[in-house]
């Protein structure tokens, strides 16, 4: 097997299905494959652009350089009593292994369930829903220095995990690429079930793959399969503005979501926003707001990420013309 590829169409690897050609491309199953590919691209100084499951990224219609994603997905757990922590390579699939470990008894990721995407790329953006983050199971990344090769593990809190933000989409954005995560699991019962009518959803005594198959089956009634409808999940993070503002708001729309945040903030519903601008279910040529949750932008086909990103502004500007509130785009644009 050659160790990368040329002119590789990646449209099918990425879940808005934006068409993109990439130079070069190579999928790694070890990590010593995937310092090779590193040698290459720095003797050829050729940029690189790391991707794990495609399903929060933007990608152009000609990607120059290399695309790197990285394939090694063994894991497995080391067990202290009813404690243990579970070592998981970046190309595991998130989904598959949220669900294995719930079915084994596992407490910590069962909230997670459904999210698509690789483990790699789970905490770039702190993945999180439900009331659940994955800071909240994180020890700690192991990563491998782009530049030099060098391996090392971050603690959790070098990684500076925030709502949908971490120090990889900063700091170390361009630097490192994730090789393994060291999450935290536990036999104790630690069910999770405030957010939303979770709680109703699970009856009888809660277990862990209880809890994931009503995240999963919540998630299936409001978000569309990416298999069946192209998308990235939510377009929008979630906008946290100064608690004054949203005062200002909720005297003038008194049934609008709001969450207190540290810092005297509150972060509002940016698919609530959008829903009272009356976008829901809206299209514009290749490209529509999903008609189930107003923060989930789908594709229909034959579209391209400047005519996306010309879409979302529209709806961005719309949202500030009439709340004042500015929505930022989720997905990684690349
Ligand atoms: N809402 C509307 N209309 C809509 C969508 C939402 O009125 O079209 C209202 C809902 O009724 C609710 C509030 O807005 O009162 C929040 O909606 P929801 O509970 O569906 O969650 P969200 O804030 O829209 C976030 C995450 C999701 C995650 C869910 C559940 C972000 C950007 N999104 O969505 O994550 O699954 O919470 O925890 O934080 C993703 O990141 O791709 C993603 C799907």
């Amino acid at each position: 097997m050659a160790l990368f590829e040329r002119e590789v169409d990646l449209t099918g690897a990425n879940t808005l299905r934006l068409p993109c050609v990439a130079d070069f491309a190579a999928r790694p199953k070890t990590v010593n494959e995937l310092r090779r590919v590193l040698e290459v691209c720095r003797a050829d100084r050729l940029p690189i652009t790391l991707l794990g499951g495609g399903s929060n990224v933007l990608l152009p219609e000609r990607l120059a350089g290399m695309a790197i994603t990285p394939a090694f997905d063994q894991w497995w757990i080391e067990r202290r009593g009813s404690e243990a922590t579970a070592l998981v390579g970046a190309g595991a699939n998130w989904h598959e292994l949220v669900m294995t470990l719930a079915e084994r008894g596992w407490w910590g990721l069962e909230n997670l369930a459904l999210i698509p995407g690789s483990c790699g790329a789970a905490p770039v953006q702190n993945i999180g829903a439900y009331g659940v983050e994955l800071g909240d199971a994180l020890e700690g990344v192991q990563v491998m220095e782009l530049a030099t090769g060098g391996v090392r593990w971050l603690a959790r809190d070098e990684c500076e995990l925030g709502y949908r933000d971490s120090v990889f989409k900063r700091a170390l954005a361009g630097r490192v690429v994730i090789l393994r995560l060291a999450l935290r699991l536990s036999r104790q019962a630690a069910p999770r079930l405030d957010y939303g009518d979770l709680a109703r959803r699970v009856t009888g005594t809660p277990t862990p793959l209880a809890v994931a198959e009503a995240v999963c089956s919540t998630r299936r009634e409001k978000l569309p399969d990416p298999r069946e409808l192209a998308n990235a999940g939510s377009f929008f993070k979630n906008p946290v503005v100064e608690r004054a503002t949203a005062e200002a708001l909720l005297a003038r729309y008194p049934d609008m979501p709001c969450f207190a945040q540290p810092g005297e903030r509150c972060k509002l519903a940016a698919g609530w926003l959008i829903d009272r601008c009356g976008l829901k279910g809206t299209r514009r040529g290749a490209f529509g707001v999903h008609e189930r949750q107003a923060l989930v932008l789908v594709h229909f086909g034959g579209g391209t990420r400047e005519a996306l990103l010309d879409f979302a502004h529209g709806i961005a500007d719309t949202v500030q013309a009439r709340f004042g509130v500015h929505l930022e785009p989720e997905p990684r644009c690349v």
